[in-house]
């Protein structure tokens, strides 16, 4: 049988992307260095390190039986709950496999070939991994001072641009663009262009810092999408679930062409339970706080500036090649994030337990 071409089938938008590189597994950084798996800590994916909500946990084992039934298409009990959480309309609402699976439902019901979608140079990969596929184009606006340009952002608007991608809080520099620069831009935004505003690291914002574009459109600001996770203060990474906040039209037409069935019943009856926890939620934040708080004053006495955060992630120059500190930490068994093309010496290290971040700390210590 003669051997198929499968690159000339592809896309096109699809043969160029690279892959997604994620936080190194534990799996694959025990088979790396020869250690057992126990023996590491990951602080690499920003998951939460008290692990999941035990309200969701048992509501999990309670219900895993009905694993068999298909869920209901739109998820209507969980969108009321993030409704009555959050302060939304749940009609505004649109669940998903993760922000990530709203993400592309979002790329896909509005980006087509040739459109413009502008990307800062220095957040979340998957934005232009996205677009990309979608036959989109990627302007990419530089980050100034390690903060998203909004002015860089707007100047780059031309009649092909559909959408200006925001993460606020940003990944991987944790930090917050403020209400007064966020409403200021959003005004400047012109007709036709939409802000895709990511706030999945909200939660862990310094108290009152933080605004979100769900305000806007609840003022009736029909140009703003705003995505919200399950997996960082909810804790339910491996379940996959998160939404997204629109304009109801735009929540129809992104529903039409989302997975159907994209968020299971088990996983969509843990996100319930999970946004009803406000316990754990109150447990996590104080750990983060207390945990940043640490890091950044251990990495000071070593010498090293971190960026003030309002993640539950630390970013920070070690003043070398972070590819080398990241392989010195794995032989010490923590898991942390290096290779930023733009910050080749910055490691960015996820807020911990106690134990994990003094780990980190003095593996850190050992390694320079
Ligand atoms: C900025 C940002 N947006 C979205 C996501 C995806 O979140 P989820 O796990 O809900 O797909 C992540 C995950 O780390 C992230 O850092």
């Amino acid at each position: 049988m003669p051997k198929l071409r499968v690159s000339p089938l592809v896309q096109p938008g699809v043969r160029g992307l690279e892959p997604y590189v994620p936080g190194t597994p534990i799996e694959e950084a025990a088979r790396t260095v020869g250690l057992p798996p126990e023996s590491f800590i990951k602080l690499a994916s920003n998951e939460n390190p008290l692990g999941m909500s035990p309200r969701a946990a048992e509501a999990v084992h309670r219900h895993l039986a009905r694993a068999y039934q298909y869920p209901e298409v739109d998820c209507p009990d969980l969108r009321r709950t993030i409704g009555r959480r959050t302060g939304v309309d749940p009609d505004s609402v649109v669940v998903g496999n993760g922000a990530d699976g709203v993400l592309y439902a979002f790329f896909m019901a509005l980006v087509g070939e040739g459109d413009e979608v502008i990307v800062p140079d220095l957040t979340f990969s998957l934005y232009a991994t996205v677009v990309r596929g979608m036959r989109g184009v990627v302007v990419t606006s530089p980050v100034r001072d390690l903060r998203i340009d909004l002015d860089d952002m707007l100047a780059r608007i031309t009649p092909r641009t559909r959408i200006l991608c925001v993460c606020n809080p940003n990944n991987p520099t944790g930090d917050l663009l403020c209400r007064d620069e966020l409403e200021a831009f959003l005004n400047r935004v012109p007709e036709g262009v939409m802000v895709a505003l990511d706030e999945v690291y909200c939660d862990f914002a310094e108290p009152g810092a933080f605004w979100s574009g769900a305000e806007a459109l609840a003022r009736g600001s029909s140009n703003v999408f705003v995505f919200r996770s399950c997996s960082k203060i909810y804790g339910l990474a491996g379940l996959r679930v998160g939404w997204g906040v629109g304009d109801p039209e735009l929540v129809g037409y992104i529903n039409r062409i989302r997975p159907p069935f994209d968020v299971s019943v088990v996983a969509a009856i843990a996100a319930e339970a999970a946004l009803d926890d406000t316990g754990f939620y109150a447990r996590t934040l104080e750990l983060t706080a207390a945990g940043k708080r640490y890091l950044s004053g251990e990495l000071e006495r070593l010498g090293f500036r971190s960026l003030r955060s309002h993640t539950n992630f630390v970013l920070v120059d070690v003043g070398r090649d972070s590819r080398e500190v990241y392989s010195a930490l794995l032989r010490e068994g923590v898991i942390i994030r290096a290779g930023y093309r733009l910050l080749p010496t910055y490691i960015r290290v996820t807020v911990g337990t106690p134990e994990q971040n003094e780990r980190f700390v003095h593996a850190l210590e050992r390694c320079l």
